[in-house]
């Protein structure tokens, strides 16, 4: 913008004198034609200049505004983010952009075919748990292999953020959630945080909470449960996953990394019905 400034004094002055000589102005136009010519480019080059700085400028302002502008929404979206782990775990419906970040953890689940105890049967693709048919050969049971506890864990060991999603049976009681990669279900019950495990059971159609109390809640037992797993964090949720209804969040410190478990009540009547299911 200065040397523009400048350069407009410059010419403005090497014109004026050109002015001060003594040919007569008739004469300057027979003499010199080419000289009014070179004065009238000028001109409109140095006009031409000013514009194009002025433009420059502008779009640099608008440039700028706009830059300000993205810092502000950045600033405003990682604040929200921030409230996102608090609003997850409060009561009642999830918000929907809350729900969209926390679906956006998704995990693959499947079952360990291993760990089913004998009464228990897992489809395969390893993602349903059916109850075992009486008539079907005995297992050989592996290290891995629950022989007291009528349970199954996953495959998959968690310690990221991870959500996921499961049709559970609201016929037979169960209990699930996530436990420690040592806790052994076979030698402690499966109702104490303490001991390493965070689970939710179902009884009689409505959700227990296993905080070493079995608190019962007003929740029916949803068709479709969602869990959502922030490790860092040490948060595990429960959520009613077709109204997404926050049900119940354990918020404790992580040690080993974790295994989705259920067990199920089996044995009584026997169902070909689906159990549980990773969807
Ligand atoms: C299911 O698990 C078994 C045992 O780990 C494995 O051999 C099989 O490939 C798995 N099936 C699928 C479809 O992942
Ligand atoms: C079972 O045995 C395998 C290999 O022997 C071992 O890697 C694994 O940690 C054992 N699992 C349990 C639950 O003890």
């Amino acid at each position: 913008m200065l040397s523009g400034c400048s350069n407009i004094n410059h010419e403005a002055e090497e014109e004026g004198g050109s002015q001060q000589t003594d040919i007569s102005p008739q004469d300057a136009q027979i003499q010199n034609p080419e000289d009014m010519f070179t004065v009238q480019k000028r001109t409109v080059l140095m006009a031409a200049t000013v514009i194009l700085i002025v433009i420059l400028v502008l779009l640099g302002g608008v440039v700028i505004t706009a830059c300000r502008l993205m810092e502000v929404i950045d600033q405003l979206n990682t604040d929200v983010h921030k409230e996102f782990p608090s609003l997850s775990r409060k009561e009642g419906i999830v918000p929907e952009e809350v729900w969209r970040w926390i679906v956006a953890a998704k995990a693959d689940m499947t079952l360990n075919p291993q760990s089913a105890h004998y009464l228990l049967k897992v489809s395969s693709d390893n993602k349903s748990l059916y109850q075992a048919s009486l008539s079907s050969p005995p297992r050989v049971p592996t290290n891995e292999t629950y022989l007291l506890c009528s349970c199954v864990s996953s495959k998959n060991l968690l310690n990221t953020r991870a959500y996921f999603a499961l049709k559970v049976t609201q016929r037979v009681p169960w209990t699930l959630g996530l436990r420690t990669e040592s806790f052994n279900a076979d030698r402690s019950p499966d109702t104490d945080p303490n001991a390493g495990i965070w689970t939710i059971a179902s009884a009689e159609g409505k959700i227990i909470i296993n905080d070493g109390k079995a608190t019962p809640t007003l929740h029916v037992t949803p068709a479709m449960l969602g869990l959502y797993l922030d490790y860092a964090r040490g948060q595990v949720s429960f959520y009613d996953s077709v109204v997404k209804r926050h049900l119940h969040t354990y918020l404790t410190t992580f040690k080993e990394k974790l295994r989705f478990y259920a067990a199920v009540q089996v044995g009584q009547l026997e169902t070909q019905d689906m159990l549980i299911s990773f969807v």
